[in-house]
């Protein structure tokens, strides 16, 4: 006799994308859906279109039910990261006491930077990527050098070999930012490519600091290396946080966390750094690396969907856009060049709008806001930044309308 399904009464599980209606995410307050008016699709600043991951309600939910909104202690979010980091990526050897909280990933860099360079030094990046790398940088008496990607998106051995060498003539304590996986192409680099970064580094004398704030959201096909575990990287540090994969840029708390020889360099982090991450960020934060697997589990399962769909979808209505399928985050990288769209040039006053180029027809045009990749850097003119962490319903319509908006212009309407 079969024996009785014991799941057969459980819920289904659900794919947290499609949990939600447009009209619902338009009663968000956050700049994803207020930056634009209504009849706008928003496919650009990285939130994403899901309700909060139960295990992380829950645990606010308790924390604001007993009026727990004090100021945070201990170490449970290094904890909780470094359980989810043995489990996922096999990180064995994370040690919590070489962590510190900051207030956000962002933040953390800054800090990290004041630590192990000092102003006027040169911090390298890889271009195109994540705009608030120049800035946040530049904000901090730092100078950005760029390294670009090669043809293929990937980090390119010979450019950052340049651009270590520039650094290091520059200044005395360079630095390399690494995006792991890099925003916005959503490339997961693979361990003999940071093993290079690292053979680089050293030869150089430059240190990495490794943004992991995608690490998450790497989706089938790909598997995410945590620099730190490299061979030669021991004196590099990571920089991470919940916030990406489960959506919780509103609760600020993040982890710098450092290689066995630059824990020294961490312990000199002033403590006033800590004053700025929330209880409340830490309590989600911890509650998303400790509970909330199986709801990310759920999501990757959706984005991979997601993945598929806008590669149909493109192929459809926007067949000269080119387009590689990324490894990991929810952002695809689509280059527009081949739509003819003028990019903008500077004006007499050397501006040149946030939104330019193609992103600025398909929001005239089609309605919908990219982000516009002119602002990525070297490499990112003609380009433009999908976030497609949306529900399938959404991301058709809006590609639907770019096609539409693209056959017009076309045709000179
Ligand atoms: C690569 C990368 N780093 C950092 C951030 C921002 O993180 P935080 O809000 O913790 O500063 C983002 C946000 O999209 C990101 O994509």
């Amino acid at each position: 006799m079969a024996r009785p399904d014991p799941c057969a009464d459980a819920p289904a599980p659900r794919n947290p994308l499609t949990q939600l209606t447009l009209e619902e995410l338009r009663q968000r307050t956050s700049v994803k859906w207020r930056m634009h008016p209504p009849d706008v699709l928003p496919l650009w600043v990285a939130e994403m279109d899901v309700p909060l991951a139960p295990p992380v309600a829950d645990a606010l939910r308790r924390a604001v039910d007993l009026g727990d909104t004090g100021y945070p202690h201990g170490t449970a979010y290094a904890e909780a990261l470094g359980d989810f980091a043995a489990r996922r990526w096999g990180w064995h050897d994370f040690r919590v006491d070489h962590t510190t909280v900051v207030p956000d990933v962002m933040m953390g860099i800054v800090e990290v930077l004041r630590l192990v360079t000092d102003p006027g030094d040169a911090v390298v990046v890889c271009s195109p990527v994540y705009p608030p790398f120049y800035a946040f940088v530049t904000h901090a008496d730092r100078q950005v050098i760029e390294a670009p990607l090669g043809p293929d998106r990937r980090m390119d051995p010979a450019a950052l070999d340049e651009a270590f060498a520039q650094a290091r003539a520059r200044g005395r304590r360079p630095a390399f930012l690494l995006c792991n996986p890099h925003n916005p192409t959503g490339v997961v680099h693979r361990r003999d490519e940071l093993g290079t970064v690292a053979e680089l580094a050293d030869r150089h004398g430059v240190r990495v600091i490794s943004d992991e704030i995608h690490a998450p959201l790497v989706l089938p096909g790909a598997h995410f290396t945590p620099y730190l575990t490299v061979a030669g990287a021991e004196n590099a540090f990571a920089l991470t946080s919940a916030s990406k994969a489960w959506n919780l840029a509103g609760l600020k708390a993040a982890l710098a966390v450092a290689g066995p020889r630059a824990a020294a360099d961490l312990r000199r982090m002033p403590e006033e750094v800590s004053h700025g991450p929330s209880h409340l960020g830490v309590v989600a934060h911890t509650a998303a690396f400790r509970a909330g697997g199986p709801w990310l589990d759920l999501l990757l399962d959706g984005l991979d969907g997601n993945r598929t769909l806008l590669a149909t979808l493109l192929a459809q209505h926007l067949p000269s856009v080119a387009h590689h399928r990324p490894e990991g985050t929810y952002l695809a990288w689509l280059d527009c060049t081949g739509l003819g769209v003028a990019t903008q040039r500077p004006t007499d006053a050397g501006v040149v709008s946030d939104v330019a180029g193609p992103a600025r027809m398909f929001l005239d045009r089609a309605r919908v806001a990219l982000s516009s990749g002119h602002v990525f850097g070297t490499g990112g003119e003609g380009f433009v930044r999908l976030n497609f962490a949306t529900s399938p319903a959404i991301l058709t319509e809006a590609v639907t309308r770019m096609g539409e908006a693209v056959r017009a212009y076309r045709s000179g309407g």
